[in-house]
Order: C-alpha cells, then structure tokens, then sequence
C-alpha cells in the first residue's frame, strides 16, 4: 500500500510515544504528528524518533509540537486521517481506571475539544482511561458520529489472556484465539466459548477452574504490570494494540478487532459505548460483528453494558 496520510498522537507520555514508533515503522503514512503540553518533549522524542529512520528503513516524517492550555499548536495536526488521544494522568499502584475519571475528562475534553477544530473528519481512537467513559466523552466533545469514536481496550485484554493461555500451554502465539468483550476494567467480560487453541476449545484443554484463573489475571493484568513497575502503567502492550487499530483504518482493512465502539442493538444492548467485537475501515467502525455466546456470557455482557452505561451518563457534567 502507497504511503500516505497523517496520524497524529496526542500525549507523548510512554504510551503516546510507543505508539508513535508504531505506527512510524509500520512506514504507510507520510507523517505522524506527536503532541503533548510538556514544552520540548513532543520535539525532543519525534528529532530522536526520526534518526532511527536510516536505521529501521522507514520513510515515515515524525513531527514534534508542544500544545498550550490555550489550543495553540493544535495546528500541526491539520488534516489527520486518524487521531489516538492518550493525553492523561496513568494509574499509581493501588488506583482503579475509575479514580482517574475527573482529571483525566479535563484533559480530555479539551483534546477532544481542539481535535474537532482541527482535524474534522478524523476518525479517534481513544485509550485515556477509564477507557469506555472517555470514549463517550470524546464523542460528546467532539459532536463526531459514533463510528468515527472508539476505543482501545479490548485489544489489550484479548492479547493479554491471548499470552497467559500461551505460557499456561506452551504452545505458539499464532495457535491461540482468545476473546473479551464488555469494559476495560471490573466488568470485561471473558468469552471461554470463543477460545480456541488450534481450532480446539480452550474448554477442553483446561479445567474451569483454571481457566478463571487465567481470566483473573487478564482483569487484573494492567494492575500487576503496574505493581512491578511502580511509577507510569504499561505500555508496549497498550501501545500496540492502538496502532494495529489505526493500521486497521488506515487500510481500510474490514479487520475484526475487539474495541470499544458505540454499540446500538446489538446483543439486545443500546445506547452505550461498550467493548464488542467490531468491523474497522477508513470511517472507524463499519459494524458492529455479533459474536455467539452463551447464555451466561450473554447475561454478563448485558450487565457490564448497564454498569457502564451509568458511569457514561455521568461524563456529560465532567
Ligand atoms: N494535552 C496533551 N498532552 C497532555 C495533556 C493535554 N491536555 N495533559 C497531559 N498530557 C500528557 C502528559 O504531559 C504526559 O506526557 O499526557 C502524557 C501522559 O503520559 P504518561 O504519564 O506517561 O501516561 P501513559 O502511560 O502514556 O498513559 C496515558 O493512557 O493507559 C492510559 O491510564 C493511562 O490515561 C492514561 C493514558
């Protein structure tokens, strides 16, 4: 595929910046644009991110802008095709997503607010958190229809019990399929009855009991990431499951991917920004793709849809 467009990032924190590796090296578009409001950083990292071009091989330009409370330098991202907003505070140990929710919907919707003005037709990936509720922030911040607004959660948990399963079986990543839907956060919902391990159910290679074992560490995987790190959450992970997504779109590929999108009948659920698995191209989410679950898997789905539901009623006085 031709090189081209522009991808901007805003945040050039660990998780902004990885991503705009990337999204660089994957060299199909002209430029990625990186921001945040720490004066230098943005330029700092995009001048050392671009002397790994002859390195790498990619003729993708990284640009460096340092943006104001006041919106200037928002300039710089005229005309992105694609947005990832992952400017906010990140969890300290012993923090839930959730205790994030008031700083972050500041900066939030004052990023949202500038990419509206300046990049009007792109289409946003979020991955601030808690993630499903600043997704329906950005939407509402922005006024851009819903398929134009998603976020990045799904694909994080999928690959994260994706990997507990791998080291539980030794087997190769490429044989395993896993899937969660639901929030990033208490009530994601893993689906059992969607993994497979060659094409075999992952129920008939391990006992329940192990299996909710491994479900438990994905719900908890950012947190025990965090616990070892101590200062700033993870990021390779995170940050590459939001540039597969903006590859998704780039590419106009109709990939399937567990995201965070506006979901509106679907599994008997409306009106609700939820993780369910999604048909992405060039306008964000084509469809929704309805995956078969269980009854059980199905009654769960319906009650992280009302739990987050609630939560995202909220974020319209944040
Ligand atoms: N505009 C642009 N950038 C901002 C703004 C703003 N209004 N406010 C804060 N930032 C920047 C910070 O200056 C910082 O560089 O966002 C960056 C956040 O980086 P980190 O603290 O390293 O956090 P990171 O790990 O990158 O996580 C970012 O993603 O997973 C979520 O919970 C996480 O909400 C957090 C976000």
């Amino acid at each position: 595929m031709a090189r081209s467009g522009t991808v901007a990032v805003i945040g050039a924190g660990f998780y902004g910046s990885t991503t705009a590796q990337r999204l660089a090296e994957y060299d199909l578009f002209d430029t990625v644009v990186l921001t945040d409001i720490i004066e230098g950083r943005p330029e700092g990292l995009a001048l050392d991110m671009n002397q790994s071009r002859p390195v790498e091989g990619f003729e993708t330009r990284i640009v460096g802008q340092t943006t104001g409370q006041d919106g200037s330098g928002y300039e710089a991202i005229a005309g992105s095709d694609i947005v990832v907003i992952t400017a906010g505070l990140s969890r300290k140990p012993g923090m839930s997503r959730m205790d994030l929710i008031e700083v972050n919907a500041r900066i939030v919707r004052q990023v949202a607010e500038n990419v509206a003005r300046h990049a009007p037709d792109a289409v946003v990936i979020v991955v601030s958190n808690p993630l499903d509720e600043m997704t329906a922030l950005t939407q509402i911040a922005t006024g851009f229809p819903r398929h134009r607004v998603m976020g990045q959660a799904g694909m994080l948990d999928t690959a994260r019990f994706t990997s507990f399963v791998v080291e539980e079986l030794a087997v190769p990543v490429s044989s395993v399929r896993t899937l969660t839907l639901g929030s990033h956060g208490d009530t994601m919902v893993p689906v059992p009855s969607a993994c497979t391990v060659n094409g075999t159910p992952l129920t008939d290679l391990l006992p329940a009991d192990k299996i909710e074992a491994l479900v438990t560490r994905t719900r908890n995987g950012g947190a025990e990431v965090l616990a070892l790190l101590k200062t700033g959450s993870a990021y390779y992970a995170p940050s590459a499951a939001a540039a597969r997504m903006a590859r998704a779109v780039r590419e106009d590929s109709g990939a399937v991917l567990p995201v965070c999108a506006w979901v509106d009948g679907e599994y008997g659920i409306s009106g609700v920004y939820l993780g369910v698995t999604a048909e992405l191209g060039r306008q964000g989410v084509r469809r929704v793709v309805h995956t078969e679950l269980t009854d059980s898997e199905l009654a769960e789905l319906r009650k992280a849809a009302d739990a987050v539901r609630a939560k995202q009623a909220d974020v319209h006085h944040l």
